[in-house]
C-alpha cells in the first residue's frame, strides 16, 4: 500500500512551499496540478494553451482536463512510491475520480493536510512571490527575499512574478477557492483523515508540524530520501 498526501488549502497557503521540501525529505513525489499546467505552457502544448485561458481569469480549468492529466501523471514510476498532491483535487469531482482511480489500485489517500492562513495574509504572500524559473524555488520580497534581487540563491536561475499574482486575479482565486474547493473540508474531515495545520506560522514550523502529522504512515511506508 502506497502513501498519498494531498495538501488542501488557499492560493498563497504555502502549498508549493511545503510540499517541495516534504518531497525532499520523504519518499514521495510532489505532484502540482498548477505546476503541470504551467510546463505545458511553456512547451506551447494545446493543454497549455486551454489552461491558460483559465489561469488568467484565476478559474478553475476543467474538471475533466485537470482529472486526464493528473492520472496520467501519477501512472508515472516515480509516483508508485506515493504522492504529494498540491492544488489537486479542487472539486468534490476531481476528489471522487482520484479516489476511485487509487481503489483500483488497491491505494488510498493516508492524509489531507489542510493549511489555514487569514485572507489578508494569503493577499500579501500571493502579492510578494516570486518563483525560480529553474527549480522552482519560491521567496517573498516581503517575508525572505533572495539574496540578490530577481536571483536564486539555490541555483542562480531567474526569478519571477506569476502572471496569475495580481491583486485582482489571487482576489479571484480566493473566491473561487470558497466556493468550489472549501467544501473538500467537510468532505476529507468526514472521512476522518484531515490534519489542521496553521500555516501561518513560520516555515519550518510548518513543515514539522506537517511530518508530525505524518508520521505513522512515513515510518510504514516512507523513508527519507539519501
Ligand atoms: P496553483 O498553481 O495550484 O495555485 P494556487 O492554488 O492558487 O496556489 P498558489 O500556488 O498560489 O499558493 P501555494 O499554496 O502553493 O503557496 P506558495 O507555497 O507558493 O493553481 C493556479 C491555477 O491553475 C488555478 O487558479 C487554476 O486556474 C489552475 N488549476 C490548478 N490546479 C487545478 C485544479 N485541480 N483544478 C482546476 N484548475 C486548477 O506560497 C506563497 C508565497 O508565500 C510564497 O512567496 C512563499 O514563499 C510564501 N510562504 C509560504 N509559506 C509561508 C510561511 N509559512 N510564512 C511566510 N511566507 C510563506
Ligand atoms: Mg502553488
Amino acid at each position: 500500500m502506497t502513501t498519498n498526501v494531498i495538501l488542501l488549502g488557499p492560493p498563497g497557503a504555502g502549498k508549493g512551499t511545503q510540499a517541495k521540501t516534504l518531497s525532499e525529505r520523504t519518499s514521495l513525489t510532489h505532484v502540482a496540478s498548477g505546476d503541470l499546467f504551467r510546463a505545458a505552457l511553456r512547451e506551447g502544448t494545446e493543454l497549455g494553451m486551454l489552461a491558460k485561458a483559465y489561469m488568467d481569469r484565476g478559474e478553475l480549468v476543467p474538471n475533466e482536463v485537470v482529472i486526464g492529466m493528473i492520472l496520467e501523471r501519477i501512472a508515472q514510476p516515480d509516483c508508485a512510491s506515493g504522492v504529494i498532491f498540491d492544488g489537486f483535487p479542487r472539486t468534490r469531482e476531481q476528489a471522487v475520480a482520484l479516489e476511485s482511480s487509487l481503489a483500483k489500485q488497491n491505494s488510498t489517500i493516508a492524509a489531507v493536510l489542510y493549511l489555514r492562513v487569514p485572507n489578508e495574509v494569503l493577499l500579501r504572500r500571493i502579492a510578494g512571490r516570486q518563483t525560480c524559473k529553474t527549480c522552482g524555488a519560491t521567496y517573498n520580497i516581503y517575508y525572505f527575499p533572495s539574496h540578490r534581487p530577481g536571483i536564486c540563491d539555490a541555483c542562480g536561475g531567474r526569478l519571477y512574478q506569476r502572471s496569475d499574482d495580481s491583486m485582482e486575479t489571487a482576489q479571484h482565486r480566493l473566491d473561487v477557492y470558497f466556493e468550489q474547493t472549501m467544501p473538500l473540508i467537510e468532505y476529507y474531515q468526514r472521512q476522518g483523515n484531515l490534519f489542521e495545520i496553521d500555516g501561518q506560522q513560520e516555515i519550518s514550523w510548518v513543515t514539522d508540524a506537517m511530518l508530525k502529522a505524518l508520521g505513522k504512515y512515513l515510518v510504514t511506508s516512507a523513508q527519507p530520501k539519501e
